[in-house]
């Protein structure tokens, strides 16, 4: 089954690191062909933004992703399979 990730694009997460985080997986799936496996794509507001930048792969939110430790979040995901 495709994982999907959903990365939160509101303005708080946004501007306090997702756009950066945003270009990082972008690369990170193309880098490891990746791109047909995993649908990647935009959310608004979580509605959780003090624990933000916000991100959610298969239903499970991670908080307070940031551009250095997404690398990480995403070797952990995808080490397993
Ligand atoms: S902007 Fe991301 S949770 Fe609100």
């Amino acid at each position: 089954m495709k994982k999907e990730i959903i990365i939160c694009l509101g303005s708080s997460c946004f501007s306090r690191g997702n756009k950066q985080t945003v270009q990082i997986i972008k690369t990170y799936l193309k880098e490891h062909n990746l791109e047909d496996k995993v649908y990647f794509h935009g959310s608004h507001c979580f509605g959780n933004c003090e624990n933000g930048p916000m991100l959610k792969i298969d239903e499970k939110i991670y908080q307070s992703v940031t551009p250095e430790n997404v690398i990480y979040l995403l070797e952990s995901i995808f080490d397993k399979n």
